[in-house]
């Protein structure tokens, strides 16, 4: 596996894949990387010759400077398993690389609309960073695919956005979320969380298939819905930042035309010292 480390390098490699005719799919992560990151990786190899992932934790997508610095840097692990998975390249690109003029000058990518609501609204300034760094890496790798997890549901509708407004030429494909054995969605943060608190964090799955089993029952109380979903988890000890039935086309609430196929549940709540996103497609809920 080739390890690229600077802008040259993967100038020069994506030039030596042009010229070889081949197809390349891209997987980036910000590392620590779990089984979850891994399925991007499998996704993009089925549809490409050649796989590429990189690993940038960007200071930019962070509204807090705390959560930036204990975010788990694990570049040893993660360069084992993307060998054993037979990636043909990891890019790591360096703060300077990404941001030569520094953060607070560097030209930035905003979606407007989408990225004001939900994560959005708790984590300001998230997705401009999100969609700047996206962007940039997408010039760098140039790739034909990109994989991205439906876990980050709104990320995904951003990185779309995006790529479609700004006619990039990269077709953004969105891989199902990978679970624990209790249905926890993995995360790197989870790695914050305590034995029992994981146990706990079955909860958020739970709670999940209970409002999409409604919806699919034809409850259409939205508001009343989302209240006791949100009660359910601060009676099981989570502090819900919301529960709510969005449209899976822009993440606004459902709209009159719509049936629940095109619903999606989304949820963001902290659990002790992690604070963890999920949600669940009305369509993909299975019954008990
Ligand atoms: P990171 O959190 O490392 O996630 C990298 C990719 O893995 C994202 O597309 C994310 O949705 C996906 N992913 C994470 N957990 C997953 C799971 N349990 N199942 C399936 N996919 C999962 O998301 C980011 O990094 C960053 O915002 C990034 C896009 C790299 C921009 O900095």
């Amino acid at each position: 596996m080739d390890i690229v480390d600077s802008i040259e390098a993967m100038r020069a490699l994506r030039k030596t894949w042009r010229d070889a005719g081949q197809t390349v799919g891209y997987v980036p992560t910000m590392g620590n990387l779990h089984d979850g990151h891994l399925s991007l990786l499998d996704r993009a190899r089925a549809q490409c010759d050649r796989t590429i992932c990189s690993i940038y934790v960007n200071p930019l997508q962070f509204d807090q400077s705390k959560d930036l610095e204990r975010y788990p840097r694990t570049l040893e692990e993660d360069m084992e398993k993307l060998r054993a998975l037979g990636a043909d390249a990891l890019f790591v690109p360096s703060d300077t690389m990404i941001y030569p003029r520094g953060m607070a000058h560097a030209t930035t990518v905003d979606v407007p609309g989408i990225t004001d609501i939900l994560e959005g609204a708790h984590r300001r300034g998230h997705f401009v960073g999100v969609a700047t760094v996206v962007c940039k890496l997408f010039n760098l790798v140039q790739p034909h695919v990109a994989v991205f997890g439906e876990k980050d549901f709104q990320q995904l509708l951003v990185v779309k956005r995006m790529a479609a407004d700004l006619n990039l030429p990269v077709e953004v494909i969105g891989a199902a979320t990978s679970r624990e054995a209790n249905g926890l969605a993995r995360s790197s943060r989870n790695g914050y969380l305590t034995d029992t608190e994981r146990d706990k964090a079955a909860e958020i799955l739970r709670t999940l298939r209970a409002v999409a089993h409604a919806l699919q029952q034809g409850e259409r109380e939205f508001a009343e819905l989302e209240r006791s979903a949100a009660q359910r988890l601060a009676d099981a000890g989570f502090e819900p930042d919301y529960v709510t039935v969005r449209s899976t086309l822009d993440l606004e609430p459902p709209h009159d035309d719509e049936g629940p196929d095109a619903w999606v549940v989304l949820v963001a709540a902290q659990l002790g010292k992690a604070r963890l996103i999920d949600n669940l497609r009305v369509a993909d809920a299975t019954p008990d």
